[in-house]
């Protein structure tokens, strides 16, 4: 099956972005990255792009009067790239709602947190302060509100005792660097598919990663 074209959006370390370079290059990938996109000049996501022979480019938004003229900017390099989806992949800029519904269904985000608890920044000190057991990272659709839309695959940690934010954020993003390609295949591949606000998948289709721990 011919791969997806897709463009990853970043605005720092990219270690996403670089998870989704390694399973893109296996050859049951089902999608391929065409185009990177930072709104930060200097992202370390920008070498990864630029060591995996990706075309990449600083768009950033202090160089535009108003958010929608930076959306605007965004939507033409999105366009222009081919991409037929888009990863947001530690992107710390808010859409608006007009690109975000020109990408209804085709634009994917990762939060570190399981959503919908603890939207918004600051998810593992949220998840420390609520004393939740269980805590990880959720992989969606996105819709015009923050942090908000159909779930396509979730990773679940413990949260154990003595645990600190960074030693919690460390739990997670290793599972995130596992739920980003997975979803990402079963959209490109359209094994997963979005209906109003859920994401159906075929039976049996993993939508779930469990930390060993909790196995
Ligand atoms: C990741 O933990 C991602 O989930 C988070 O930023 C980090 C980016 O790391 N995203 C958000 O908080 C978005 N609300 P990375 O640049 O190494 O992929």
């Amino acid at each position: 099956m011919a791969r997806r074209p897709v463009a990853v959006l970043i605005s720092g370390s990219g270690s996403n972005l670089q998870a989704l370079i390694d399973h893109g290059a296996s050859p049951e990938a089902s999608y391929e990255i065409v185009r990177v996109i930072s709104n930060v000049a200097g992202a370390f996501g920008l070498e990864r792009a630029a060591r995996a022979g990706i075309a990449h480019q600083v768009i950033d938004h202090r160089g535009f009067a108003s958010r929608a003229a930076f959306d605007q900017a965004l939507g033409r390099a999105l366009a222009e790239s081919g991409a037929e989806l888009v990863c947001l992949a530690g992107f710390m800029r808010i859409l608006g709602p007009e690109l975000v519904e020109a990408w209804a269904d085709r634009m994917l985000n990762i939060h570190p947190a399981l959503l919908p608890s603890f939207k918004g920044l600051h998810t593992h000190e949220q998840a420390l302060a609520a004393g939740v057991r269980l805590h990880g990272c959720t992989v969606h659709v996105v819709r015009p509100a923050l942090d908000d839309g159909p779930i396509v695959v979730q990773g679940v940690v413990p949260v154990l005792p003595g645990d600190d934010a960074a030693s919690l954020a460390a739990r997670v993003i290793r599972l995130e660097h596992r739920a980003y390609p997975l979803a990402l295949d079963l959209l490109a591949s359209g094994r997963a598919r979005v209906e109003g606000e859920v994401v159906r998948v075929e039976p049996g289709t993993p939508t779930l990663i469990v930390h060993p721990e909790l196995g």
